[in-house]
């Protein structure tokens, strides 16, 4: 489903909501709220809504479950850490208890090393047997202005990952190597929103949306949950180019 919104706060007003409303079902459903958090900028200012009173006030947070989506290859304090973006805008202001987030432990250095550790992680909260996927309550995703998604870039690596949940990538374009979850473990979870504002994804929008169909290329295109819900939330901005 696609929702377009007049403004990033009308945005986020509405996916706050959504995030509670999931919470609150999977808590009750079975006792805890397994999210994975986007990275980039655009999740900032909605991690900061669900802390102020009206949200925050709405869940016990201690049945909540916290993972990363993907991550750099940094340590947990620099400045271009996902962690390091959530845990100031959303762990720390709802005073999260460490065993309940599960960074990619980038201190270990090697990212092999680091994705390998996360893929235990996974596989130990989730008690998953060998080739099962977990099922996550509820994954964020971001966007970028080339179609990635998570660290999930073209013609990388990672696209083509069907065994594993948590892989290193190496993408030349940036000469660096991200850590990421996979599109198995994507796919799997019961709910998926994309957030995406601004001008600068409109052309982005219109081709992973409307255009042909190049998971290569333009890798959100090969978002689509197997027995779960697939929400777009996007500003008025991003939504420029879309057919009305
Ligand atoms: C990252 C993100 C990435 C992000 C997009 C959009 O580590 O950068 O996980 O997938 O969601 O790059 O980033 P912005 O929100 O900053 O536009």
């Amino acid at each position: 489903m696609i929702k377009i919104f007049a403004d990033g706060d009308s945005l986020n007003q509405f996916a706050a909501e959504t995030f509670i409303e999931i919470a609150g079902q999977a808590i009750k459903d079975g006792g805890k709220f397994t999210v994975a958090l986007a990275g980039g900028s655009t999740p900032k200012s909605l991690y900061q809504l669900l802390t102020v009173d009206d949200f925050s006030s709405k869940i016990d947070w201690t049945k909540v479950f916290f993972f990363f989506g993907d991550e750099r290859c940094v340590l947990p304090g620099a400045e271009e850490s996902n962690y390091r973006m959530a845990s100031e805008n959303l762990l720390k202001p709802l005073q999260v208890a460490e065993n309940q987030s599960f960074r990619w432990q980038t201190e270990l250095e090697d990212a092999e090393k680091i994705a390998a550790n996360y893929e235990q992680k996974i596989k130990t909260f989730f008690n998953l047997k060998e080739n099962e996927f977990p099922r996550f309550d509820l994954i964020l995703l971001g966007i970028g202005g080339d179609g990635h998604t998570a660290s999930l870039f073209p013609f990388t690596e990672a696209l083509k990952e069907s065994q594993k949940n948590a892989v290193a990538n190496l993408v030349e374009k940036l000469s660096t190597t991200r850590l990421t979850l996979t599109f198995p473990l994507i796919n799997s979870a019961r709910n998926i929103i994309f957030l995406v504002k601004g001008a600068e994804k409109a052309k982005t929008m219109q081709i992973i949306l409307e255009g042909k169909f190049e998971p290569e290329k333009f890798p959100a295109q090969n978002v689509k949950p197997t027995n779960g819900e697939l929400l777009w939330l996007i500003d008025e901005a991003a939504a420029a180019l879309l057919r009305r």
